[in-house]
């Protein structure tokens, strides 16, 4: 323990008069940073994360989402924020219960709030990177089957054309879905949020949420064409590295194989071929082509945070999940692991040679920010190199703009760049922001200082 604190201020001391460097991306690289509808804005009562958190026991501490960060409140405050950064973007998703929160019913205010918002953004110069669904669903929707329903891409899409109809035409970054397989796991495989399955039967769901993908990614495009626009649209895939607890122990090795294939690779290889798969005998059965899924993505997004550990444990023929425990660790205990960052996009450039990567989150929980700045600092400077083998990165999101409502961990983990007291519900810059901030200004200053020589004849 005495150990470890020594560690940690080691590195804060270390990091604490670091001079922020300059890293020389492209000159239109996105200093972004990203948050979630339900995680921040407030009063999400239409939406089934709601319900759930009424039911003891589903959040830490029983806490309740409430008015979070009342983000909706307080967009001007937070547009300021980010403009205090630096930002030239900002990752934020919609809440499908607030727009529609009966069926077929869309309520016309929430809508022009979201209007407003990006408007408010564009005008400060800040490209809004819109997610359309982040884990979060209306109420009618979980309870009348969700993503189990036949028509549930149908639903998605009656959605999208609602929201597209009234902003579409302003936006030009889109992630579809995020995490499709955090929700997977989360929601249909452990139980731990809405809807609350602890089964395999995960097909139709999984299928259904791929072709929403498919469709939404379609459709977008088809009425950029349309307006003569170019977008850019992607999933954010949750990638952790996952590696066998004891290195000789065989069922470690193959259960982190297993998971590492299934988390990691299963819904990459499926853009790539079109085609979804995964057979695990006696208890789940997928093998789908879906119409129009090959190669949908303009950008390949990444939310990276850690390296876990596999571990098979023989008196109750569990899977466990662990990290290093002598590692740097978040509050969380997620490992600070940054070359995991590299081994991954190595990986999946070969799967999509030619798509970009966006990093769509990435990000600490920290509320002593002992580790944010050598967090951002390390994985900055991993996406540098890779940059230099030939990887391409459009932009960096961190994780996230100010602390906010951290799912089943309710208001503990604190994420932001700035500090949330959520009674008086102020927002404090963080040192470790304000270091993020003077990256992004060095960037700048290189950036606008950057020759552009003539072509050649
Ligand atoms: C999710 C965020 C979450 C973050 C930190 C990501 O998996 O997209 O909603 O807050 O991780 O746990």
């Amino acid at each position: 323990m005495i150990k470890k604190s020594l560690l940690y201020l080691f590195f804060y001391f270390s990091l604490y008069g670091l001079k922020a460097q300059t890293f020389k991306f492209s000159k239109d690289f996105l200093w972004c940073s990203a948050t979630a509808a339900h995680q921040i804005e407030g009063n999400n009562i239409n939406s089934d994360w709601w319900q759930w958190e009424q039911k003891k026991g589903a959040i830490k501490n029983n806490e309740r989402s409430g008015i979070a960060c009342d983000h909706w409140n307080r967009v001007d405050e937070d547009i300021a924020l980010m403009k205090n950064l630096n930002l030239n973007a900002y990752r934020f998703s919609l809440s499908w219960s607030k727009i529609e929160p009966k069926e077929g019913f869309f309520d016309e205010l929430a809508i022009d709030h979201y209007k407003e918002e990006i408007n408010k953004l564009l005008e400060k110069n800040i490209e809004p990177i819109v997610t359309l669904h982040h884990f979060v669903h209306p109420h009618w929707f979980t309870s009348s089957g969700g993503w189990y329903r036949d028509d549930a891409v149908e639903i998605f899409k009656r959605f999208l054309h609602k929201v597209y109809s009234s902003l579409g035409s302003k936006v030009k970054w889109w992630t579809t879905i995020n995490e499709p397989m955090v929700l997977i796991g989360g929601g249909y495989i452990e139980g731990l949020m809405p809807p609350g399955r602890k089964d395999f039967s995960i097909k139709k769901p999984l299928v259904n949420l791929m072709k929403t993908h498919a469709m939404s990614y379609q459709y977008l495009h088809k009425k950029a064409e349309i307006e003569g626009r170019k977008i850019y649209v992607g999933l954010a895939h949750h990638i952790r590295f996952l590696e066998a607890s004891r290195k000789w122990n065989p069922l470690d090795i193959i259960a982190s194989k297993i998971s590492n294939w299934i988390f990691n690779y299963m819904i990459p290889e499926a853009l790539a071929t079109g085609e979804i798969k995964l057979t695990i005998p006696f208890v789940v059965h997928i093998n789908e082509k879906i119409e129009g899924l090959k190669n949908t993505q303009d950008y390949i997004g990444l939310n990276y945070y850690t390296r876990e550990l596999i571990e098979v444990s023989l008196l109750d023929f569990q899977v466990k999940r662990k990290y290093h425990k002598d590692k740097l660790l978040s509050d969380l205990n997620w490992e600070h692991y940054p070359q995991g960052l590299a081994i991954i996009t190595q990986d999946y450039s070969k799967l999509f040679p030619k798509i970009p990567f966006l990093i769509t989150e990435n990000g600490v929980a920290d509320s002593k920010d002992w580790l944010r700045k050598q967090f951002i600092k390390e994985h900055l400077e991993q996406i540098e190199k890779l940059e230099a083998q030939g990887h391409q990165f459009l932009g960096y999101c961190y994780w996230s703009l100010m602390d906010n409502f951290e799912w089943i961990e309710g208001f503990s983990p604190r994420f932001g760049l700035y500090e949330m007291d959520y009674k008086t519900q102020t927002r404090k810059l963080r040192p470790s922001a304000k270091y993020f901030k003077q990256l992004i200004l060095n960037h700048h200053n290189f950036s606008s200082q950057e020759v552009v020589l003539p072509p050649k004849n």
